[in-house]
C-alpha cells in the first residue's frame, strides 16, 4: 500500500513509520528533511501535490498539547489544517484516512477541574467536553473527519492517551520531564506505550472498513500509585458511577479509559505496565 504519514518526523511519527514498514511509506512534514516531502498543513495546494499517488493517509501532523504555546496556531494547524488535509485527500482520490485525535477530546483535564467523568471506565460513547484550545482543536478535527466520511472517504479516528515515549519515564514518575517539554500530568493518568500506539495505527490502516469509527488506545493500567476509582473520586470530590466493577476488581490500578473497542475491532491489545521505575513491556 502507498501510505502518506503527516507529521512523520515527529515523536509518534517515527514509531508509526516503523510499524508500517511493510508498506510504501511517504513522510510528509512541515520540517521535511532527507527523503521527506515538505508540506505544511496550512497549505491546501501543497498538500494536494504531496498526497498525489497515495492510497491511505495516516494523519499525525499537528501541534501536540506538550508543544502547544500558541492557542491560535494550535487551532489553525489542528482544526483548519485537518480540514485542508481531508479536502486535499478527497480531491486526490485517497481511499482511507486514519486520523490521530487524542483522549484530550474528553476535556477531563486541568482545564475543567470541576468536570468529573460521567462514568468509569470511559468508553468511546462518553460525552466530549473540551474547553481548552488543544482539546477543542482535536474535537473539531474529529467532526471534520466524520463529515468527510459522509463524502466517501473511509475514516477511522484513533484517540491515543498520553504517549509514553522512553524520554517521558521520569516525567510520568513525577520527576522533571525532557528538556524543553512542560506539560501537566494528565488528570486521568492514562497512557499508551509508543510501540503499542504505533501498532494501533497500523491495524487501523488494514482493518476491513465498517464505517466511521473511533478508538481509544490506552494501556491496561494507569500511571499512578493509588487505586484508580478512589484516586479520581478524591480528585473530583464526587462519587463517580462505575459501570463495570469487574474492570477495577481485576486490577484496582486499571486505566479509567477502556481499550475494549480497539481490542474487539482492531485486534489491538496493550503490552505495557507502568512502575515508578518506568514502563515494563
Ligand atoms: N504525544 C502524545 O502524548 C500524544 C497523545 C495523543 C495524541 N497525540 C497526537 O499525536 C500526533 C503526533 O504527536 P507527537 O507527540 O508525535 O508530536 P510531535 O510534535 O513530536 O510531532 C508532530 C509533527 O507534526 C509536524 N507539524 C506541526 N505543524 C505542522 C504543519 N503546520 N504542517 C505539517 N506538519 C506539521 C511537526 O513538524 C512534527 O513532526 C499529534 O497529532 C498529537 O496531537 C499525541
Amino acid at each position: 500500500m502507498q501510505i502518506a504519514v503527516t507529521g512523520g518526523l515527529g515523536r509518534l511519527g517515527h514509531y508509526v513509520v516503523r510499524a508500517l514498514g511493510s508498506h510504501d511509506v511517504r513522510v510528509l512534514d512541515v520540517g521535511a528533511e532527507n527523503d521527506c516531502v515538505r508540506a505544511d498543513l496550512r497549505d491546501l495546494a501543497a498538500l494536494r501535490t504531496a498526497l498525489r499517488g497515495s492510497e491511505v493517509v495516516v494523519h499525525l501532523g499537528g501541534i501536540d498539547r506538550s508543544v502547544a504555546t500558541d492557542d491560535a496556531e494550535t487551532m489553525q494547524v489542528n482544526a483548519m489544517g485537518t480540514w485542508n488535509l481531508f479536502e486535499a485527500s478527497l480531491r486526490e482520490g485517497i481511499r482511507r484516512i486514519v486520523h490521530c485525535s487524542s483522549s484530550s477530546v474528553l476535556g477531563l483535564d486541568q482545564s475543567n477541574p470541576q468536570m468529573p467523568p460521567r462514568y468509569l471506565p470511559i468508553d468511546e460513547a462518553h460525552e466530549l467536553r473540551p474547553t481548552d484550545a488543544y482539546g477543542l482543536s482535536k474535537f473539531c478535527g474529529e467532526r471534520i473527519a466524520e463529515a468527510f466520511s459522509r463524502r466517501g472517504l473511509e475514516v477511522i479516528v484513533i484517540r491515543p492517551c498520553f504517549v509514553a515515549f522512553p524520554a517521558m519515564a521520569d516525567f510520568m514518575s513525577g520527576r522533571s520531564g525532557p528538556e524543553g517539554r512542560s506539560e501537566p500530568l494528565p488528570y486521568l493518568r492514562t497512557y499508551v506505550g509508543a510501540d503499542d500506539c504505533a501498532r494501533g495505527f497500523a491495524a487501523a490502516v488494514s482493518v476491513a472498513y465498517a464505517g466511521f469509527e473511533t478508538f481509544f488506545l490506552a494501556a491496561a493500567d494507569a500511571f499512578a500509585a493509588e487505586p484508580t476509582v478512589a484516586r479520581l473520586e478524591a480528585l473530583y470530590n464526587v462519587r463517580i458511577p462505575v459501570r463495570d466493577r469487574a474492570h477495577f476488581q481485576r486490577n484496582e490500578f486499571a486505566s479509567p479509559i477502556s481499550h475494549a473497542a480497539a481490542t474487539a475491532r482492531l485486534g489491538w491489545r496493550p503490552t505495557t505496565r507502568w512502575t515508578a521505575e518506568g514502563i515494563v513491556a
